[in-house]
């Protein structure tokens, strides 16, 4: 459901939300990429367009139709998600649910790369993409008054996705167990923690739609309360 303009409590905030996997070329027809079906980001940037935030959604190449009555980026790269996030700041809150690519691979070919039919295997170099989150986090007098990041994790996931709330200098983490037992990547449910400076707070499984809500219900708590 989407709020008539100007409608609900986040009307007159922008919100810019990050989605989806980054495809990093090795060549014209490879890439290297996280897995993400792009669902949870999505679900989160209809969730706040439905409470009237004006958002802006940059996503990467994702499986999922995109959100109705949001600004839409369609980007490749991490290098692209980070310039498209850039240019669409200043914003009110920094919601950053990319599976973002670690790394791009700086000898990336303009040609295809042919298997030389001896069985010798292509060089890759890689170096590490810019990271979004952390950059935002971190800057300075114009950084949004909410930043939030999600950690995917398959172990440790509290202890992980609590440093890197501190590591990457962000308000919240929304972390989720990713295990292959547990069905989530790739599925229509998800179970997370929200991670504040006030601590842990576990929330039921949920379909993905249903966590949206309740992650844009919290932000707009946090910006008008
Ligand atoms: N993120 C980002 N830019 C990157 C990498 C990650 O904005 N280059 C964001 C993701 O969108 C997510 C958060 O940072 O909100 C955590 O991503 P994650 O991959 O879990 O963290 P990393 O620091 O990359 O650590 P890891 O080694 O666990 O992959
Ligand atoms: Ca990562």
């Amino acid at each position: 459901m989407t709020a008539a303009l100007g409608d609900g409590p986040l009307a007159g905030k922008h919100v810019i939300v990050t989605s989806g996997p980054t495809h990093e070329p090795i060549d014209p027809v490879r890439y290297i990429a996280n897995r993400s079906s792009g669902a949870q980001g999505t679900a989160v940037a209809r969730a706040l367009a439905g409470l009237g935030a004006r958002v802006s959604f940059v996503t990467g190449p994702a499986q999922v139709p995109l959100p109705d009555g949001v600004e839409v980026t369609q980007v490749e790269t991490a290098r692209e998600m980070r310039d498209a996030v850039m240019s669409a700041l200043p914003a009110d809150a920094v919601i950053c649910a990319a599976a973002v690519a670690d790394w791009h691979v700086i000898n990336a070919t303009q040609t295809k790369i042919k298997k030389d039919g001896q069985g010798r295997l292509p060089h890759l170099d890689f170096a590490e993409n810019p990271d979004i989150l952390a950059e935002i986090s971190a800057s300075g007098p114009a950084r949004p008054p909410l930043v939030v990041g999600f950690a995917a994790e398959t172990d440790d996931v509290l202890a992980h996705a609590t440093a890197k709330r501190l590591r990457k200098g962000c308000d919240w983490i929304v972390a989720n167990d990713v295990s292959p037992a547990t069905g989530i990547m790739g599925g229509t449910e998800n179970a997370v923690t929200l991670i504040t400076a006030d601590g842990a707070e576990t929330w039921p499984r949920l379909p993905k739609a249903e966590v949206g809500e309740r992650l844009a219900a919290r932000i707009a708590q946090a910006l008008t309360g």
